[in-house]
C-alpha cells in the first residue's frame, strides 16, 4: 500500500506512522511527505527516515482552488493508494476531497463529532467534558464530518490545562493512526452502505469485552 503523508508542522504523528511496524503480509510503504510550510520540523524527521519530501506552499497560489489542484498533481506522480493527513492545517475544497473519496485519512484531536475544528482541547475543557480523545476518519467536503474509522478515548483531569491535555491525547493519536493504516492495509476496514465505517476482526483478535468502559471520575 503506498501513502502519501501531508503535514504542516511538527509532523508527531507522521513520524509515528513512519516508525511504526506493519504486518510483512500487509506492507506499508511511505511514497513521499509533502508540507504547505517549507518551515515544517517534520521534513526533516521525513528525510532522516529516507522519504522523499516535497513543499507547495499555499501561500504562492491565487486561491484555494488552484493550491489544491497543482498538490493534488505533485501527489499524483507517487500514485498512491492511500493519502494520510498528520497534522496538515487547510480546509481542503470539495474537489480535492473527491478525487480521494475513501482514500483521504484524518487524524482530528477530539472524540468526533464533538469538537470539529480548532482549539479542541481548551474547548473541551470548557465544556467540562470528563473523556476526550481522537479520531481517525475519512475526509469528506464537511471539514471533521466524514466517516469515524476509530477512536481513542482519555480522561480529562480535573487540573488539566489545554497544553496536557492536549500531550495525553497526542500519545493517544501516535498509537492509534499507525494502527488504523495497519488495518487498512490488511483490508480489515469496510465502508458501510449507510456511510459508517466497520473494522473486521483479524485472525488473532480476541473478541472484545462489550461491558468494558473507561469511566471517569472513577470514583
Ligand atoms: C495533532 O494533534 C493532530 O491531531 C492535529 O494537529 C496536531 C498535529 O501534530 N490535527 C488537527 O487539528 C487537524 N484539524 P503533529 O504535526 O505533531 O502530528
Amino acid at each position: 500500500m503506498r501513502i502519501v503523508i501531508l503535514i504542516s508542522g511538527r509532523g508527531s504523528n507522521m513520524q509515528a506512522l513512519l516508525e511504526a511496524e506493519y504486518a510483512s503480509a500487509a506492507p506499508v510503504q511511505f511514497v513521499c511527505v509533502i508540507s504547505n510550510k517549507a518551515a515544517a520540523p517534520g521534513l526533516q524527521t521525513a528525510a532522516a527516515h529516507g522519504v522523499p519530501t516535497e513543499v507547495l506552499e499555499h501561500r504562492q497560489f491565487p486561491d484555494r482552488a488552484s493550491f489544491d489542484a497543482a498538490l493534488a498533481a505533485r501527489i499524483d506522480a507517487y500514485q498512491p493508494d492511500i493519502v494520510v493527513l498528520a497534522g496538515f492545517m487547510r480546509v481542503l475544497t470539495e474537489d480535492f476531497v473527491r478525487h480521494y473519496a475513501n482514500r483521504l485519512i484524518n487524524v482530528h484531536p477530539a472524540l468526533l463529532p464533538a469538537f470539529p475544528g480548532l482549539d479542541t482541547h481548551a474547548r473541551a475543557i470548557a465544556a467540562g467534558v470528563k473523556l476526550h480523545g481522537c479520531t481517525v476518519h475519512f475526509v469528506t467536503p464537511e471539514v471533521d464530518a466524514g466517516p469515524i474509522i476509530a477512536q481513542a478515548a482519555v480522561p480529562v483531569l480535573a487540573d488539566d490545562t489545554p497544553q496536557t491535555l492536549a500531550a495525553r491525547v497526542l500519545r493517544q493519536e501516535h498509537r492509534l493512526f499507525p494502527q488504523v493504516i495497519s488495518w487498512l492495509a490488511q483490508g480489515r476496514i469496510l465502508m458501510r452502505e449507510n456511510g459508517t465505517v466497520e473494522v473486521r476482526p483479524g485472525d488473532r483478535d480476541v473478541a472484545a469485552d462489550a461491558d468494558v468502559a473507561l469511566v471517569f471520575p472513577a470514583r
